[in-house]
């Protein structure tokens, strides 16, 4: 029999050359190549088949058999665990995204205490802080007394070296995975080799050892550095923290979650105690309301099962012919506010070509749900045409490239919500009808018909 050939595989993007090189001709990496093992013999079948040999029998079963699920740990902080889906998974793996300082550190510091305190083993490894540091502000968030195991590390082999030596802790959160270096391979921490082997290093201890392990990842805008986008397949929850760092509310939202429904939100503010619930969100954003002024919309938002209330502000300035006109969005799809104009445009007869146009969703929130559409139209047409949107009515409702208003899920659910917070009449499709519980509601087939309501023309 033929003996196998030599594989060299390049640990940093997979290509298999048949000798070593020092740098990978594909991703252009240096030390990256590795020899792996040749397989073992291989039945005719296989031979014949080109398929590798020496595998073991699997078992196969049906879709119907029975399911175990996860189990999982609360952390006591309902706005965390709502986001993950009920709690931490025991050999799991979780992604923590965010911008810097956005207070990933913060929160996951609040959950292990929360965890230690309930008499879990936490362990809480910091690369970014030192380990005092991490203390202080421990002891400044009333939390220094959990018995949270700390340490700063950024060797993976010395962390799991150490972890392997007493019983597995409950939750690890590694703080963060672009501090973390693997010695398997070269490269400095931060690139994308180390962070996708450190990350792999340590999801195994997860998945081998029952611990719930926690990767802080930082984002930029401009996506410089390394690092959450190659973990995102790796992990098996990606929580998403996000808000604006000028604002006090933050969002944490699951991006992608293998046990369980990514449509839930957190919602908490971030003061002097660190980052505390926000049980009623509506109230948070609409706290600065004035009355009469033009150019703004409340908007009955709805997260997974949960309606948030915010503010849709827009304003239109009128240009001297020439200039290009911007558009400018903070919160909102940017795609998405040109598409509403130019249905105003060809619609609705109401020309913004040679207006700037800014909108905002107010408090630093972002919005996702497509209902918005109804909303910042209404904020538009007000901002065009300088007469307020009605104070006591909210907006909603998805609008098509017809002109159409199409209905939207859970009316019902947005209008209780704006009528608890004291607003009497909804702007919405017309197949919502008369399931708005305590509002009136405006039904609207077209975006014109609300063009003209607005305007008062009809
Ligand atoms: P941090 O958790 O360090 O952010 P990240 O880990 O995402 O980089 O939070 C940093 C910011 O949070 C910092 O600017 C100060 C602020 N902060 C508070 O306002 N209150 C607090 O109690 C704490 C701990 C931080
Ligand atoms: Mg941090």
């Amino acid at each position: 029999m033929a003996r196998p050939h030599k594989r060299f595989v390049c640990q940093a993007c997979g290509s298999v050359s048949s000798r070593w090189q020092g740098q990978c001709a594909d991703c252009s990496e240096w030390n990256t190549i590795v020899e792996e093992a040749p397989s073992t013999a291989a039945t005719p079948f296989q031979a014949k088949h080109n398929l590798q040999g020496g595998g073991r029998a699997i078992e196969m079963i049906g879709l119907d058999s029975e399911v175990k699920l996860p189990d999982r740990m609360t952390t006591g902080i309902a706005e965390l665990d709502r986001a993950m889906g009920g709690g931490f998974v025991e050999a799991s793996a979780t992604l923590f995204a965010g911008d810097p300082g956005i207070g990933k550190s913060t929160l996951l510091l609040q959950a292990a205490a929360r965890l230690a305190l309930a008499g879990r083993g936490v362990a809480y490894v910091s690369g970014e802080e030192a380990a005092d540091q991490v203390r202080l502000r421990a002891r400044r968030l009333g939390l220094g007394a959990a018995p949270v195991r700390l340490a700063a590390a950024t060797s993976t082999r010395d962390i799991l070296t150490t972890l392997s030596m007493g019983p597995p802790p409950a939750l690890l959160v590694i703080d963060s995975i672009q501090t973390m270096h693997s010695d398997l391979i070269e490269g400095a921490p931060g690139t994308v080799s180390q962070v996708r082997a450190s990350a792999q290093e340590l999801i195994r201890f997860a998945k081998e050892r029952g611990t719930a392990v926690v990767l802080v990842g930082h984002v930029t805008k401009d996506g410089s550095i390394a690092g959450p986008r190659v973990l995102e397949h790796m992990v098996d929850t990606v929580l998403s923290f996000e808000g604006e760092r000028s604002h006090q509310y933050r969002i944490l939202r699951a991006v992608k979650n293998r046990f369980g429904g990514t449509d839930e939100i957190g919602v908490f503010a971030m003061d002097e105690e660190g980052l505390s619930e926000v049980a009623n969100p509506s109230a948070l954003f609409l706290t600065h309301r004035e009355e009469g002024v033009t150019g703004a919309t409340v908007f009955p938002a709805l997260e997974g099962t949960r309606p948030v209330l915010v503010e849709i502000q827009a304003l239109v300035v009128r240009l001297a012919s020439g200039a290009t006109p911007r558009r400018s969005v903070v919160g909102w799809d940017s795609g998405r506010l040109a598409m509403v104009l130019a249905v105003l445009e060809a619609r609705c007869g109401l020309s913004f070509s040679s207006a700037e146009v800014y909108l905002n969703v107010a408090g630093g929130y972002r919005v996702q749900d497509p209902a918005a559409d109804l909303a910042v139209a209404a904020a538009l047409v007000s901002a065009l045409s300088e007469r307020p949107v009605p104070a006591d009515a909210v907006a909603f409702g998805e609008i098509a490239l017809s002109g159409e208003v199409r209905p939207v899920a859970h009316a019902a659910l947005r209008c209780k919500e704006a009528g608890k917070l004291g607003f009497e009449r909804a702007l919405a499709p017309a197949s919502v009808g008369k399931d708005a519980g305590p509002l009136r509601v405006s039904g609207f087939k077209t975006l014109g018909a609300l063009v003209d309501h607005l305007l008062g023309r009809g």
